[in-house]
């Protein structure tokens, strides 16, 4: 049995311009031990489809379909079962590290008390099970570390602690959204290395969400490109990067700079995605997309399963090629 199970996930917002859909029949599962990562522009609806999972939509936002966890079903969950699953399965993580850390108290306080509350804990317990998941996430001088506020922490030792709490109660699926987009390029490599090996240790299914298709590449066994909050490709890392289906996927893997590259050889990909409000009536990659032919402007592509139902991809373009 697959850790998550998502069935046609969808996600619409009333706005006072009328309703919109950021989120659509999104299709993917999650073993234990393995990462996925969702990759798209700011605005592609990577938010809002784990917002969703975790029951924290916005109170104009409806989702539906289906989100199966260890094959029971958790979308639109009361909040009473959500708050349970939340705390103790399925944590989060976060860009700003202070959404889940309050500054007013110190972190021996913070943490213990998540195992207190919610493992029973006596509090010589939490102290040492805490002083343990600082250690794990190489959070130096641990101990001490206790008895200070999130503030005196660095910006990559507070996303640490943010780890070493989410993991507290070692959930079984762990949600990273952009974990690592404000720390700069070597604290995120350390991030991610600890995420990896937080994975193999705990056996955690980690969903990893990130703009940049570069961070996927060590990290992540599967990838969702989403665009305009559909998929546009899913597969395995190594099927996506070696052998890319949708010219999307192709578009964002040449806007990945290399040690070899000169500075002129980087392509970004022209303009910007489309407002969701207003989408054209075809592809909404079509207007910025070097394979776009006369039919993409009037036809959805839909999204197809091929090469054994391992993968996914909505294009017309070489439809042929993929079967
Ligand atoms: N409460 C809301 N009401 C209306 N639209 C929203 C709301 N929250 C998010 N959206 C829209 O949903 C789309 C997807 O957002 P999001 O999932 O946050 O994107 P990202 O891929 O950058 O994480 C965006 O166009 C955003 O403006
Ligand atoms: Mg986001």
């Amino acid at each position: 049995m697959n850790l998550l199970e998502v069935k046609d996930l969808s996600v619409s917002f009333k706005t006072p311009d009328g309703n919109v859909s950021a989120v659509n029949k999104l299709n993917f599962s999650l073993e234990e031990g393995k990462t996925l990562g969702i990759v798209g522009e700011s605005g592609s609806g990577k938010s809002q489809s784990v917002f969703s999972i975790m029951g924290l939509l916005a109170k104009n936002g409806t989702a539906s379909g289906s989100v199966k966890f260890q094959g029971k079903e958790i979308l639109n969950l009361p909040e009473k079962d959500l708050n349970h699953i939340r705390a103790e399965q399925i944590a989060m993580i976060f860009q700003d590290p202070m959404t889940s850390l309050n500054p007013y108290l110190k972190v021996k306080k913070q943490l213990m008390e998540v195992l207190i509350k919610h493992k029973g804990m006596a509090r010589k317990d939490a102290f040492e099970e805490s002083v343990k998941m600082l250690d794990a996430v190489k959070i130096p001088e641990s101990r001490k570390r206790m008895n200070m506020y999130p503030h005196e922490f660095s910006g990559g030792m507070r996303q640490r602690l943010m780890i070493a709490m989410s993991l507290l109660c070692k959930p079984k699926l762990l949600i990273a959204d952009e974990p690592t987009t404000a720390l700069d390029v070597t604290v995120q490599a350390q991030i991610l290395a600890l995420l990896n090996e937080l994975k193999s240790e705990f056996n955690t299914g980690i969903i990893l969400i990130t703009h940049d298709l570069g961070v996927v590449a060590g990290t992540c066994d599967d990838v969702m490109v989403m665009y305009a909050g559909q998929t546009m490709e899913y597969g395995s890392v190594d099927n996506i990067f070696y052998e890319p289906s949708h010219p999307y996927t192709t578009s964002l893997l040449k806007s990945i700079p290399k040690l070899t590259d000169d500075l002129d050889s980087l392509q970004t990909i022209p303009g910007n995605p489309p407002n969701i409000l207003n989408l054209p009536k075809g592809c909404s990659f079509e207007q910025r997309c070097y394979a776009a032919m006369q039919e993409c402007k009037i036809k959805k592509p839909e999204l197809i399963n091929f090469n054994n139902n391992t993968r996914q991809r909505a294009c017309l373009f070489q439809r042929d090629s993929y079967a």
